[in-house]
């Protein structure tokens, strides 16, 4: 045994660089972190033929992470100028995801450790999202209330520390960028919706049409946004002409595209003030006063001024390029789990993979 992987064993402390892979669901992110460091390489290639199909189709995704893996990992390493052997951990999405999108992440991830002979650990995707913010020039210091939100998840959870949570709410049916997702298919834009959602309402009028607030009148830290969805589901099928077929943000019909403007600004207010809400509601209850907020739906900008506008303390949020889904914020969520890697990780995945499952970390 060499003194290097007798080392890898005996002391996962002096663990320093750390390759990540995420493969969960349509984007496939390579990363290396250098702890003291930050993000030393980073590449993320987002699979954007699922638009054909207006979803993710998980065989095409599974498919596309095997064609890109390898190359993107041997480009990484050659950005951040960096032989394989000089690794410390691999880390990888473990779950939750799609099976098949995460067993090529897992498998590639846990092969590539041995055939180094370096630790390998799996990441839960969540976690990665929720530390994300650490890689920002300003990071926020601890504790502080996450708010996550993206395609599969709304939560808030009270985190003391990396590997202290607790959860506080989360959604009881759809999550918020699902429902950006599915309000922008309604009213015809390509998928991935949430970003062409925000871009129509950039010409709206958010106050022409009312919008329902879900479950800010009751108390309580949960969510739910498929009532929201319906609402401007039937608000669409009542403003939109029904022989109206082109409801694309290129229709010529200047009318139709204000409306449709203002359906998605209007829609788009109500989950920002909905989440500012519960926001305050967490702040209030946990008497923190630091909030970070990660996931895709993070990048939203409306979000970001109602939240920083409607909130007294200090919001966080991770560099825009990390908000949704990518390598770095594996890497990251790898480094500070450390402790559980070890050198023949089975390739086990966990697609479903509730949050408060995860095993704490000693503070
Ligand atoms: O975190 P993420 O990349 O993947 C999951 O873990 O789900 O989040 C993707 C979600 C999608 O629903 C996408 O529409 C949404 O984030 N999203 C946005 C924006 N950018 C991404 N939603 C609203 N406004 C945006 N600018
Ligand atoms: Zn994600």
């Amino acid at each position: 045994m060499t003194t290097k992987t007798a080392r890898r064993q005996a002391d996962y402390g002096s663990i320093e660089t750390v390759l990540g892979i995420e493969s969960s669901c349509d984007e496939t992110g390579v990363a290396v972190y250098r702890h003291g460091h930050g993000i030393i390489a980073e590449a993320v290639y987002s699979q954007l033929d699922h638009a054909h199909f207006g979803g993710v189709v998980p065989e095409l995704a599974s498919r596309d992470h095997v064609r890109k893996l390898p190359a993107m990992v041997a480009d990484v390493l050659k950005q951040a100028r960096l032989d394989p052997p000089n690794l410390d951990l691999v880390a990888f999405t473990q779950g939750p995801g799609l099976a098949g999108a995460l067993l090529v992440g897992a498998g590639f991830a846990t092969a590539y450790a041995q055939a180094i002979e370096c630790p390998a650990v799996g990441v839960h995707h969540m976690e990665g999202h929720l530390l994300s913010p650490l890689l920002d020039a300003e990071p926020p210091g601890f504790p502080f209330v996450a708010l996550l939100v993206s395609g599969g998840h709304t939560m808030l959870i009270s985190v003391t520390a990396p590997g202290q949570y607790r959860l506080l709410g989360e959604t009881l049916d759809d999550a918020a960028g699902e429902a950006f997702d599915k309000t922008a298919r309604l009213l015809g834009l390509p998928y991935p919706g949430g970003p062409e959602l925000a871009r129509l309402a950039e010409d709206g009028d958010s106050a022409r049409f009312d919008f329902p607030r879900p479950m800010t009148d009751r108390p309580g830290l949960d969510f739910s946004f498929s009532g929201l969805k319906t609402h401007t589901r039937l608000l669409i099928e009542r403003e939109m002409p029904a022989e109206s077929t082109a409801k694309t943000t290129d229709c010529n019909d200047p009318e139709l595209h204000q409306t449709m403007a203002d359906i998605a600004a209007g829609f788009e207010r109500a989950v920002a003030e909905t989440l500012l809400i519960k926001c305050r509601r967490a702040l209030n209850a946990t008497r923190m006063h630091r909030l970070v907020v990660a996931g895709g739906v993070s990048a939203n900008r409306r979000l970001r001024n109602t939240l920083d506008s409607g909130l007294s303390g200090q919001v966080y949020y991770p560099p825009s390029t990390l908000c949704t889904d990518n390598g770095a914020m594996i890497a990251l969520a790898g480094w500070h789990r450390r402790s559980m890697a070890t050198r023949r990780q089975p390739i086990a995945v966990r697609p479903r993979w509730p949050l408060d499952e995860l095993p704490g970390l000693a503070e």
